[in-house]
């Protein structure tokens, strides 16, 4: 990687399941306190390629240059059920880092906090809504001190009165600067924090642009469609 600031490279990242191209020659860097959004139809690539960024999925070819750590919010939270909330954000930190157990708790509180659930730690994952436990998986998430955090549609799986809790918490993240690519279907959303947006189709970027361009002057029928789509 060429300059300082660039937390991510991938070039002409390819990726092939057995008679599916997911990517068909991605190029794509994100630079240190970027937000980028990615949208695009069902089965466009938008998730192979975020697997593809934190290692869950190995492209068929293609680089890949990453500087630091990833850490993923995917749409099903996946919170272990049989740790409280605390317990499921300081696992990994202890476990995986090695942290110390007291510093950890002290910064998983402050987590908790700050996706407004400080009253939550104690409580098991069934005893809290579904937003809450987004709102946790995020905290989990960030407590692994990511330099790239993922999204994985964070809010699809919500109803839509608590979507808005979940969107608050990263418009928080947004405003202090933490490195996102994010994949949505929330386009006032996309539109407000992005500082990019790349539309997929078929396994390739087919537009890139600032919010505006792509939502307000988009170049291909594919995009316009899609759009059109999603008023
Ligand atoms: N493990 C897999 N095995 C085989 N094919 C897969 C696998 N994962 C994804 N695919 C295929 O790769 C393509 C891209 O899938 P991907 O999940 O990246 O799409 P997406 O843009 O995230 O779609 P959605 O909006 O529905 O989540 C699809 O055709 C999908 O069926
Ligand atoms: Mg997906």
């Amino acid at each position: 990687m060429t300059e300082d600031k660039t937390i991510l490279k991938m070039t002409n990242i390819v990726k092939e399941y057995e008679n599916v191209k997911a990517l068909g020659g991605v190029d794509f860097s994100i630079n240190k306190g970027e937000i980028v959004t990615i949208i695009g139809p069902s089965g466009s690539g938008k998730s192979t390629l975020l697997r593809c960024i934190n290692g869950l999925s190995t492209p068929t070819s293609g680089k890949i240059d990453l500087r630091g750590r990833t850490s993923m919010v995917f749409q099903h939270f996946n919170l272990f059920p049989h740790m409280t909330c605390l317990e499921n954000i300081t696992y990994a930190p202890v476990k995986v880092l090695k942290r110390p157990k007291a510093d950890v708790i002290a910064e998983a509180k402050e987590l908790l906090e700050m996706v407004g659930l400080a009253d939550k730690a104690n409580v098991y994952p069934a005893q809290v809504s579904g937003g809450q436990k987004q709102r946790i998986a995020i905290a989990r998430s960030l407590a692994m001190k990511p330099d790239l955090m993922l999204f994985d549609e964070p809010t699809s799986a919500l109803d839509p009165e608590i979507t808005g809790s979940v969107l608050e918490v990263m418009k928080k993240l947004a405003g202090e600067h933490m490195t996102m690519a994010l994949v949505t279907h929330e386009m006032k959303f996309a539109r407000d924090v992005s500082d990019r947006v790349l539309f997929m189709a078929e396994g390739r970027i087919l537009e890139e642009g600032s919010p505006e361009e792509i939502f307000d002057m988009p170049k291909t029928k594919r995009l316009k469609d899609f759009l059109n789509s999603m008023l």
